[in-house]
């Protein structure tokens, strides 16, 4: 894993293996404006310690946005991360024990499984579709069967399917957590950065009674380099901080007091509306290149938001195989196995769309399509679409 992320941070190779926005598409000069005269006006107040829940009109401005969506929390039900890596990391460590089993989706994003490895964690992985999420049949007998100490799924737009689950599944996948007594986790990273005329709501927005801690950041949106996510852990959240006492300590004083201007000022909200414009044009975009230039046979997610496309390609292809073809060729993409802790999805890989379209990445696509077809060999067969789901479905080349 480590390798991947140096190839997806390495400028030289053809960015579609980083699930991060561009620096131009992240656009945050006003952020470092306000970065700039907090170092300046107040730099010696904030070389301080925050307290370890973090600054308090930071989370009074997240309090504020959540509204919206239906969660009403207080600033004190609110902990600031460094990241939602680590709002993700302190939520398990509050939850659970060093050899317990956590669900979790399948595929997944890669580094949630990097962190379960390193808490000594289990990795129970639920059959998840582009279409419905998380399959509910499993999910019931392995609360069954097996003593599932927690779970620890995607709100929205699941990284790498892109697929939410609709609300009356969410509801269903609480009732079954309830019953068992389960704690749920949720990641809503991708929440913000929907395409369609409503921002999908998370599983504690619909039952606010349910025991979930909810986890997120600003990484997708505006400031991955600032590394300021939240947590809100409803009864769990004297345990998550006195994990923060042993993990970080504190959030940077600095940058919270940056993003806390930003977000009051008004300017995030215009920032999410044209970077959602660019991102639904960018799938788009990667979608049609990517029916025209792949095997036949080749399946490509639909998602209603976020910035990635998963791809399933036909025939005996392993994407580490092409990963490493790509790389020589300087194109960095997700190989599909890396979203398993068993070593699935060989056949499939995961591609950003969170730069701006342009020729290099146009020809990267191409590039892995060809790559892609010479190791499929089939012919090319009509395109088969599958119309928009109420999540998401696939496309078929
Ligand atoms: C689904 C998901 N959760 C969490 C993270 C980590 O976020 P952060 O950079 O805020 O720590 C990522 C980053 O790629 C992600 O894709």
């Amino acid at each position: 894993m480590l390798n991947l992320v140096e190839y997806a941070s390495d400028p030289r190779l053809v960015p579609l293996g980083c699930a991060v926005p561009s620096p131009e598409l992240l656009a945050a000069g006003r952020l470092d404006q306000f970065l700039a005269r907090a170092a300046r006006v107040k730099g010696v107040e904030y070389n301080v310690y925050t307290a370890p829940g973090g600054d308090a009109a930071l989370r009074q401005e997240i309090c504020r946005r959540a509204l919206r969506w239906g969660q009403s929390w207080s600033p004190e039900d609110v902990v600031i991360t460094c990241g939602c890596i680590e709002a993700l990391t302190l939520a398990l460590k509050a939850v659970a024990r060093s050899g317990d089993t956590i669900a979790i989706e399948s595929p997944t994003y890669f580094g949630l499984l990097h962190v379960l490895e390193a808490l000594g964690l289990k990795a129970l992985e639920l059959p998840t579709d582009a279409q419905h999420g998380v399959d509910l049949a499993a999910l019931a007998r392995a609360l069954d069967g097996k003593s599932v100490s927690a779970c620890l799924f995607a709100s929205s737009f699941n990284n790498p399917l892109g697929c939410t689950m609709p609300d009356t599944r969410k509801l269903e996948l609480l009732q079954l957590l309830t019953k068992h007594r389960v704690t749920l986790i949720e990641d809503d990273i991708f929440g913000d950065i929907y395409f369609g005329a409503e921002r999908p709501k998370p599983f504690g927005a619909l039952e606010p009674a349910a025991d979930t801690i909810y986890c997120s950041s600003f990484s997708k949106t505006i400031a991955p380099g600032y590394r300021i996510g939240w947590l809100a852990a409803g009864r769990h959240r004297q345990a998550v901080l006195l994990q923060k006492l042993a993990s970080t300590l504190a959030t940077p004083a600095l940058t919270q007091a940056a993003l806390t201007d930003f977000l009051s000022c008004g300017g995030y909200d215009s920032h999410l509306r044209r970077i959602r414009r660019v991102f639904a044009g960018n799938i788009d975009r990667m979608t049609r290149a990517i029916e025209r230039c792949f095997p036949a046979g080749t399946r490509v997610s639909r998602p209603a938001g976020g910035f990635v496309l998963w791809v399933e390609l036909p025939g005996p292809v392993d994407t580490r195989v092409l990963f490493g073809e790509a790389v020589k060729l300087g194109i960095c993409f997700a190989p599909g196995d890396v979203f398993s802790a068993s070593d699935r999805y060989r056949h499939c890989l995961r591609l950003s769309c969170g730069y701006g379209w342009d020729e290099r990445i146009e020809e990267g696509i191409e590039t892995i399509g060809a790559l892609a077809a010479g190791h499929a060999e089939v012919t090319r067969a009509p395109v088969r679409g599958f119309p928009r789901g109420p999540c998401n479905g696939f496309r078929s080349t």
